[in-house]
C-alpha cells in the first residue's frame, strides 16, 4: 500500500525520524573506554524524565513487562504480601506475574473503566495494622480501558495511614506523556518500557528506584539474575552493563530524551492533553461512549471508545487496517470485542490525530455504525482551531492596520508596506 501506516495503537508509537537516524549506527564494543560516554549521562537524564534527584534508574534490554519484574523481585520475597487493584488487562497481568512469583496479592477488583480505587486501598492499609502489606502495586494509565489514576491520591493514603509499604507504580504508558512526579509523590518503584510516551521501539524496561526501595534490595529474597539490580548498579557504575546492551536503542533513548527535554516535559504533557481533549469531542461528537467512566479518569494517551450493542470494535478494527492502513487498538480480555482504542501518544500532532479520526469514521460507516462522515473530524479540528497557540509573532509580523493583501489593492498594500 502507497503512503505511510497510520500507526494509533497506544504503543508501539512512531519513531520520529531524529531517533531513526540516531539508531541507525554500525555496532561497537560495549566494553570500549569510550562507551561510558553513551551509558553514563543517561541515567542521569533519564531521572529527569521521571522528576526524581535520589532514584536510581535502570535501563534493562527488555520490555515493560521485565521491568514490573524487575521491580518485584529486588525489593520482595516468596510470601510477601502485595496489594493491588485490577481494573484492566494490564494491572491485571502485574498482578497475575505477582502471584507467579510467589507473592500473596490482596486483589482490589474494580469495574472496567473506573479508575484504581484510591479510599479502599487506604482502608486495606488502614486495617493492616501489623505492617504485613510490603508494598502498593498502581497502574498509573491503564491501556486497556484508557483510565489514568490518581498517583499522588494514592502517596496520601500511604502518608495518612503512616504505611510503611513501597509504592510502585505501572507508568508504562503515562511517563513521558503524562505529568509524573516520581519525588514528590514519593513513588518507590517507577517503570515504563520504551515504545511509549519515550518514542523508541520496543526494547527497553525501564525502572526508577527510590533510595527505601533500594535499600530491601539485600533483604529480598525472590530469586533474580538477568533482573538483579546488583548486577545492574555494580556495572553501570563505571558506565558499563553486565550483560550485551542494545545499542542502537541507547542511542535512541539519548536522542528521545534530548527532544523530549527540548520541548519541555510540561509542554509535552499539555500537547497530549490537547490531542486527547480534541480526540474526545470526536467521540462525543459521533455519539459514542469512552469506556472511561468519568473525566477525571479521562487517559492523554489513550482513547478507548466503546462500539454500539450489536456491534464488534474487532472489526472497526480490522476493516481500518486492511482498507486504510490504520492501526487501531484491540479491546483486550473481557474488553474484547466491545471497544477499539486510539492511541495519541508520542511523536504525534493534530493532523497526522485527524487522519486516525478520519480513518475511524470511515471504517465505522464501513462496518454499518451510523455516525455522520466528518462529524468528528469536525469537533476536533474545531477544537485544536480554537485552542491553538497564537501565531509566532516574529514569523508572521502584524500588518499596519490599512495593510491590504498586495494583490487586490497593491498601491495601499505597497504604501503600508513602506511605513
Ligand atoms: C500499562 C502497561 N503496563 C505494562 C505493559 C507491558 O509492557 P510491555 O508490553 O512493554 O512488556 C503495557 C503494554 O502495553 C502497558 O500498557
Amino acid at each position: 500500500m502507497a503512503g505511510r501506516n497510520f500507526l494509533f495503537v497506544p504503543g508501539p508509537t512512531n519513531v520520529p525520524d531524529r531517533v531513526l537516524r540516531a539508531m541507525h549506527r554500525a555496532m561497537e564494543d560495549h566494553r570500549s573506554s569510550d562507551f561510558p560516554s553513551l551509558a553514563t549521562p543517561l541515567f542521569e537524564e533519564l531521572k529527569k524524565i521521571f522528576k526524581t534527584r535520589s532514584g536510581q534508574a535502570f535501563i534493562f534490554p527488555a520490555s515493560g513487562t521485565g521491568a514490573w519484574e524487575a521491580s518485584l523481585s529486588n525489593t520482595l520475597s516468596p510470601g510477601d504480601k502485595v496489594i493491588a487493584a485490577r481494573f484492566g488487562m494490564f494491572s491485571h497481568l502485574w498482578i497475575d506475574m505477582a502471584q507467579r512469583m510467589g507473592l500473596d496479592v490482596e486483589i482490589l477488583d474494580v469495574e472496567w473503566g473506573e479508575g484504581a480505587p484510591v479510599e479502599r486501598y487506604q482502608e486495606a492499609l488502614a486495617a493492616d495494622r501489623a505492617h504485613r502489606i510490603k508494598a502498593v502495586l498502581f497502574t498509573h494509565n491503564e491501556t486497556a480501558t484508557g483510565v489514568t489514576s490518581d498517583v499522588a491520591g494514592m502517596r496520601r493514603a500511604l502518608n495518612d495511614t503512616r504505611h510503611p509499604a513501597l509504592l510502585m507504580v505501572d507508568g508504562v504508558s503515562s511517563i513521558a506523556s503524562i505529568d509524573f512526579r516520581m519525588d514528590e509523590w514519593g513513588v518507590d518503584l517507577a517503570v515504563t518500557g520504551s515504545q511509549k510516551g519515550l518514542m523508541l521501539p520496543a526494547g527497553l524496561g525501564i525502572v526508577c528506584a527510590s533510595q527505601k526501595a533500594l535499600a530491601l534490595y539485600d533483604q529480598a529474597k525472590l530469586p533474580r539474575v538477568f533482573f538483579d539490580f546488583g548486577d545492574m548498579r555494580k556495572a553501570n557504575a563505571s558506565g558499563y552493563f553486565p550483560y550485551t546492551p542494545s545499542l542502537p536503542m541507547l542511542y535512541g533513548l539519548r536522542e528521545s530524551i534530548g527532544m523530549l527535554l527540548e520541548e519541555g516535559l510540561d509542554n509535552v504533557f499539555a500537547r497530549h492533553h490537547r490531542l486527547a481533549e480534541g480526540t474526545r469531542r470526536a467521540v462525543k461528537a459521533w455519539g459514542l461512549e469512552l469506556c472511561a467512566r468519568a473525566p477525571k479518569w479521562h487517559s492523554d494517551t489513550v482513547t478507548a471508545i466503546m462500539v454500539p450493542a450489536g456491534f464488534n470494535g474487532a472489526e472497526v478494527i480490522d476493516v481500518a487496517y486492511r482498507r486504510y492502513d490504520l492501526a487501531l487498538g484491540a479491546g483486550l480480555a473481557r474488553m474484547a470485542g466491545k471497544l477499539f482504542r486510539i492511541g495519541h501518544l508520542g511523536d504525534l500532532n493534530e493532523l497526522m490525530l485527524l487522519g486516525g479520526i478520519a480513518g475511524v469514521e470511515m471504517a465505522m460507516r464501513d462496518v454499518g455504525i451510523k455516525v455522520e462522515l466528518g462529524k468528528g473530524v469536525a469537533a476536533a479540528q474545531e477544537y485544536w482551531r480554537s485552542t491553538a497557540s497564537p501565531l509566532d509573532q516574529r514569523d508572521f509580523p502584524p500588518r499596519a492596520p490599512d495593510a491590504q493583501p498586495a494583490a487586490a489593492t497593491p498601491k495601499k498594500a505597497a504604501a503600508g508596506a513602506s511605513r
